[in-house]
């Protein structure tokens, strides 16, 4: 199951972002891919936000791939671009992250695609313009696929 957005700033990002944020729960695995810039840390403040995280603006956890945030439940905000094999991720105890009791926000999550869990919602930004994005949701599993229907 897939949804399409455009949004025309970053502020209509956010508020994407928020939307599917508050729709989160334990356990759920968001896979975030676009290229440079496309805005995925941008979307991670919105999801935050819809998790209940109160931070004024998130940014990507540069040399610690993993930030971790207290919302409603925890927050692990995960950021990929610097892994050089996905098995370095068993050295950070990665299954306690994914298959944990919070929600895990992952940037680049392409770069290690065979260590997600089963069941995700993938999240695909586009840049179609200077401010415009093209962002595609698409459900992997019952769970996203019922939490999808709830995002307009
Ligand atoms: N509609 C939009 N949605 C999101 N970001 C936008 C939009 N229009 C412009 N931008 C700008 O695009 C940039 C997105 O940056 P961001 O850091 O979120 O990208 P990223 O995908 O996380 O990149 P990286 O791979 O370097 O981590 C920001 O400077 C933001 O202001
Ligand atoms: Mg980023």
């Amino acid at each position: 199951m897939k949804k399409l957005f455009t949004t025309n700033n970053p502020e209509d990002t956010i508020c994407l972002g928020m939307k599917i944020g508050e729709l989160l729960k334990e356990g759920n695995v968001v896979a975030l891919i676009g290229n440079l810039g496309a805005g995925k840390t941008v979307i991670s403040n919105g999801l935050c936000s819809g998790l209940g995280v109160r931070e004024d603006y998130i940014t990507s956890p540069t040399y610690t791939i993993i930030n971790q945030y207290e919302g409603r439940i925890p927050v692990y905000h995960i950021d990929l671009y610097r892994l050089k094999n996905s098995s370095e991720l068993y050295n950070l105890g990665w299954d306690e992250y994914i298959y944990g009791n919070g929600t895990c926000i992952i940037e680049w999550a392409d770069r290690a695609a065979e260590m997600l869990s089963e069941e995700y919602l993938t999240v695909n930004i586009k840049v179609t313009g200077t401010n415009k994005r093209q962002i595609t949701l698409q459900a992997k599993g019952a769970t996203y696929k019922s939490l999808l229907e709830k995002v307009r």
